[in-house]
């Protein structure tokens, strides 16, 4: 305290203490700037690493990491803090820190696949947008269905409503006629055959073959 007072009176003798102390910016102590904080983000791994990171050494060891680390390297540079040097963190703190550390200082991207991933560990795949499912009406027209079917009258072949009368009870129902659509066949309903359409998704044969048993 003592010498905190002596530097006062120095400052005063040099003309500031008039201008007040909170005033006295040009004589203020400048730090170095500041380097051993992690640099801010919105991802979790931010305060994660705020946490978990600093309990051993200062953040200098993260910002003197050599730019450009992939989100592997990264995410290899907090396990073997985990693995190597005993941190307490856990194996999805690695995850959450290894994206922060490396779209942060590294070369990630937060729009990259392997940084989505690992940020949403359970999500899995995206679901399919409920846009991509096509309509079954557009899937019997755009496949030509249309030209030997409609719904309520048999044209060259049954009527939709005929197929979904023939197998209302039928548990297996769904299978077969998704079968029928795919491999074609004939007959079930005379002699003309239907020809096989091989080449509709799964996804799709699904769809036609619910619409048509809804009839
Ligand atoms: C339990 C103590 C401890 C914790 C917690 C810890 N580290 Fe380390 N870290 C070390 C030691 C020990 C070294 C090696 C020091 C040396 O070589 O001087 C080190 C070194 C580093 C280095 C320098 C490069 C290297 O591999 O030596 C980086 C980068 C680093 N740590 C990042 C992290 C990150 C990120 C975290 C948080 C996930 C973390 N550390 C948490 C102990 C720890
Ligand atoms: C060239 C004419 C033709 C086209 C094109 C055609 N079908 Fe058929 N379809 C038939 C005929 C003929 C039958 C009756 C076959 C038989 O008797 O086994 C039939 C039967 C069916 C059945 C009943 C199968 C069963 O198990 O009873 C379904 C369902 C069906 N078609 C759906 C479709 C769908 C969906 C498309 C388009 C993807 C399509 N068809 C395109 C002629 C056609």
């Amino acid at each position: 305290m003592k010498r905190m007072k002596y530097m006062m009176t120095l400052l005063c003798a040099a003309q500031v203490c008039l201008a007040g102390w909170a005033n006295a910016a040009p004589l203020s102590i400048t730090l170095p700037p500041e380097t051993a904080v992690l640099k801010p983000s919105a991802l979790p791994g931010y305060p994660l690493a705020q946490q978990k990171c600093s309990i051993c050494h200062s953040a200098d060891y993260i910002n003197f990491q050599p730019p450009g680390m992939t989100l592997a390297q990264w995410t290899a540079e907090a396990g073997k803090m985990q693995h190597v040097y005993g941190a307490p963190i856990s194996d999805q703190d690695v995850s959450t820190i290894g994206v922060y550390l490396a779209v942060t200082y590294g070369s990630a991207q937060t729009s990259d696949a392997d940084v989505q991933a690992a940020l949403n560990p359970s999500a899995g795949p995206p679901p399919a947008a409920p846009a991509a499912k096509v309509d079954a009406m557009a899937l019997l027209q755009s496949n030509g269905c249309l030209a030997c079917h409609s719904i309520d009258q048999k044209v060259v072949g049954p009527a939709y409503h005929a197929v979904a009368a023939k197998y209302a009870g039928d548990p297996q129902a769904l299978v077969k006629v998704a079968s029928s659509i795919q491999h074609g066949g004939t007959g079930k309903w005379g002699n003309i055959p239907m020809p096989p359409f091989a080449q509709i998704s799964p996804d799709n044969l699904q769809t036609l073959a619910t619409f048509i048993l809804q009839q």
